[in-house]
């Protein structure tokens, strides 16, 4: 409708071996697959009145890539860097690069695992973090981004 305004845009990005979700070691990260997370991020955003666009990539060129295409377009971020939460300077130095706030999400509580899951890259530039509720906890980021934004 004219005069309305736009939906804000939130880009959901999973990391490496997120596609593997329900298969790969339920104990730790649940019983849903990415499909099921997705189309309750999809309904959740509508609910909320945002346009959640989702990208899943193994490869951390991909997923710099990803963030870098949404400079000037989303308003938002809620990412799941998995196992380059640890090591990845590329994808913090990406996020960095954005004027967006960006939730930081972990389906397991990183702190309560290895000690070298408890290091992120991006900790220090995000603007909340989410750990250990599952994939509640992309929920969570959502509804942060829509209060905050
Ligand atoms: C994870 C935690 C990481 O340490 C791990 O490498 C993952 C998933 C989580 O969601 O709990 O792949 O980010």
């Amino acid at each position: 409708m004219p005069g309305e305004n736009p939906r804000k845009k939130i880009l959901v990005i999973h990391g490496p071996n997120l596609n593997m979700l329900g298969k790969r070691e339920p104990h730790i990260y649940g019983h849903e697959s990415l499909d099921e997370i997705n189309t309750g991020l999809q309904i959740r955003g509508d609910q909320l009145g945002l346009k959640v666009e989702i990208f899943q990539s193994n490869h951390e060129g991909g997923i710099v890539d990803k963030i870098q295409q949404a400079m000037g377009v989303c308003h938002g971020i809620v990412i799941n860097p998995a196992a380059y939460t640890h090591t990845s300077v590329a994808i913090r130095d990406a996020l960095a690069m954005l004027d967006i706030p960006v939730i930081e999400v972990h389906l397991s509580n990183i702190h309560k695992r290895e000690p070298f899951r408890h290091q992120s890259m991006i900790a220090d530039i995000a603007a909340a973090r989410i750990a250990g509720f599952g994939s509640h906890g992309y929920m969570l980021g959502l509804e942060g981004l829509a209060k905050i934004l």
